[in-house]
């Protein structure tokens, strides 16, 4: 933008420049992705303005020189995530009210392969999965896996918050019921990646007690496609009632920290 060349064809671009300036993060987006740079390209070309390359040509290099690049990633999650913000809460601090479990604290794999479940009918498909139904049509708003990424590295930014109990399990007691998960999810429940285990600390109780009654009921993780959801089934199988399971999450949030 601040060239000469610019600044000599100032009328001429003037139009182009604002929609440049205007739309800057959607221009990146572009850059980022091979699926928008091509309608963009031809946007801009379609207008007749012969400077359009050189202005292409000089962003790109702005962010093959990284600076920007970053940034612009962020926003472009920060933009997906705003339909989700309706449910969990614009910092992903979770809506009890909505069903809606917090998503802060979460790591980005997770994240992607839950919006890719979701978005393939592996999650949220079953019946009877009520809640399960009611994200599997907003992963849709997330059209490919560069989206997906995008949305799943903001949500990894934001601050984890320690979720308020609202079962009144006994975290003393859900200790030793919870010896066999840590396995997989860490002795804190912060997860472990190569046991394909999400971090479970910062999610709320009855959203845990929930998953497990799924999980036990085979309303999720009982897809042959759902490969790490078949490794958890069996293991809600060993929490033998729900008052253990309501022991398990108090125990498993008592180690959540708030950033
Ligand atoms: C209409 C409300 C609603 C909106 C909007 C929504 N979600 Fe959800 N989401 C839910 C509910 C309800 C669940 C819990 C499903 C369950 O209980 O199995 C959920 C679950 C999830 C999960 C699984 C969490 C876990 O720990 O396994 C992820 C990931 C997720 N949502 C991401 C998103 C993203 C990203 C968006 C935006 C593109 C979004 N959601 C928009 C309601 C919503
Ligand atoms: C053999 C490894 C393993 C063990 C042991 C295990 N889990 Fe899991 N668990 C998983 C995997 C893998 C997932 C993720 C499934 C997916 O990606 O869809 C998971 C998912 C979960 C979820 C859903 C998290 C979410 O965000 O929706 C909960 C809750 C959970 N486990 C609780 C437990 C509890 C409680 C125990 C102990 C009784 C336990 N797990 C034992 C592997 C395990």
């Amino acid at each position: 933008m601040k060239s000469d060349n610019d600044l000599s064809n100032r009328t001429a671009d003037e139009s182009l420049c604002s929609l440049l300036v205007g739309f800057n993060f959607l221009f990146f987006l572009g850059l980022l992705s091979a699926l928008l740079i091509l309608p963009l390209k031809s946007a801009f070309s379609s207008s007749g303005q012969a400077d359009t390359h050189s202005e292409v040509s000089e962003a790109e290099t702005q962010a093959d020189a990284g600076a920007s690049e970053p940034i612009e990633s962020a926003s472009a999650g920060k933009q997906a995530y705003q339909i989700c913000a309706t449910c969990h809460g614009s910092e992903g601090e979770g809506n009890a009210a909505l069903n809606s479990p917090a998503l802060a604290g979460q790591e980005p794999w997770y994240l992607k392969r839950q919006l890719q479940k979701f978005k393939d009918g592996i999650r949220g498909s079953h019946p009877e999965d009520i809640y399960g139904m009611q994200m599997r049509p907003m992963s849709m708003t997330l059209a490919d896996e560069a989206a997906m990424d995008a949305v799943a590295e903001y949500i990894a930014g934001l601050p984890k918050k320690a979720p308020v109990a609202t079962l009144g399990g006994d975290a003393a007691k859900g200790k030793g019921a919870y010896m066999l998960c840590q396995a997989c999810h860490g002795a804190n429940a912060e997860g472990n990646k190569m046991m394909n285990g999400p971090a479970l600390q910062h999610l709320p109780d009855w959203y845990i007690v929930r998953q497990l009654k799924n999980y036990k009921a085979g309303i999720r993780g009982a897809d042959p496609r759902d490969i790490e959801g078949m490794q958890m089934a069996p293991m809600s199988k060993t929490v033998p009632d729900e008052a253990t399971m309501k022991d398990i999450a108090a125990y498993i949030n008592s180690h959540a920290v708030s950033d």
